[in-house]
């Protein structure tokens, strides 16, 4: 028992010591599956690091991980350090990236895990790896208000001395995934999480043939639930055929830099972000 105490004290500190180095943290939730989390999560991630910030990226979304998909990073190995810790990988030079996909023997494996392995794992990535010192760490999350955003809110809030993290909130514009959405919103305010604010993802549709706007999953839904439920709204990005190349190939639009509508929103949304936090 008493070995027991002292194991969980000294996990508590080390955790600790590790949080203490993380500026912020950002968690990106939705209430709905598919509407850009892990796109908006890796860009916003190299566009904080172009900023000239250090940023780290945490896939916290256990059963489905693509973060390593989308940062071009898969085939690389998750490796112990000399003081016992993990290193993270690097993405596009300087980002320091850890995800479940590495743990895994291969791609098609499925995880088959309850909430309390789900919250180990998730407790030794922010406890165990070295993530070193960090302007944001970028916490992508799997949809919903489950285990995985529970963890991570509860163990970075519950460290003395440690601010409670930040959320943002992607949803696209149709009503059922707002009506989702709202719930991420109560979810952030019931945990005292700071909201950065809700980004509308999937907005209008540009014919790349005539140009004439069509509003695919209609436009505007998001705004209107940041004005309802009184939380900042950080921007719309449009469906963008590009988007689904870029995020296939590994390479977020952020590190281009044309002057596409993704790119000059997403820049307007960094900049916002910035100001919040
Ligand atoms: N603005 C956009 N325009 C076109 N395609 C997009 C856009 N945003 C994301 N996508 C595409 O939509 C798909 C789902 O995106 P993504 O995986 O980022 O969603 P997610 O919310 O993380 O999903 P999950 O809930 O499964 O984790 C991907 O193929 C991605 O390339
Ligand atoms: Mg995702």
């Amino acid at each position: 028992m008493e070995n027991q105490d002292k194991r969980r004290e000294e996990a508590q500190k080390q955790l600790k010591e590790r949080l203490s180095k993380i500026k912020n943290t950002i968690m990106v939730m939705s209430g709905k599956g598919g509407v850009g989390k892990s796109t908006i999560s890796a860009n916003l991630a190299l566009s904080l690091a172009k900023e000239g910030f250090s940023v780290g990226v945490l896939d916290a979304d256990i059963h489905g991980p693509d973060i390593p998909k989308v940062l071009g990073i898969e085939e690389e190995r998750l490796l112990g350090d000399e003081t016992g810790g993990i290193q993270p990988i690097t993405a596009f030079g300087s980002l320091k990236v850890v995800s479940v996909g590495y743990l895994l023997d291969s791609k098609d494996t499925p995880v088959i895990w309850r909430g309390p392995m789900k919250h180990g794992v998730i407790s030794q990535f922010l406890k165990d790896v070295n993530w070193g010192e960090l302007d944001f760490l970028i916490v992508d999350l799997p949809p919903g208000t489950g285990d995985e955003p529970l963890s991570i809110a509860q163990l970075i809030k519950n460290t003395e001395g440690v601010s409670a993290p930040h959320s943002v909130i992607v949803t696209t514009p149709q009503d059922v995934a707002l009506l989702d959405s709202r719930k991420s919103v109560e979810f952030a305010k019931a945990l005292d999480l700071q909201i950065l604010g809700i980004i509308e993802n999937m907005s209008g549709f540009k014919c790349p043939y005539c140009g004439k706007a069509i509003d695919l999953f209609k436009v505007g839904g998001g705004k209107k639930a940041a004005d309802e439920l009184n939380v900042p709204f950080l921007g719309a990005i449009p469906i963008d055929a590009q988007i689904v190349k870029d995020t296939d190939a590994g390479k977020p639009f952020a590190s281009r830099n044309d002057n596409s509508e993704a790119n000059t929103s997403f820049r307007e949304i960094t900049a916002h972000i910035l100001k919040s936090v």
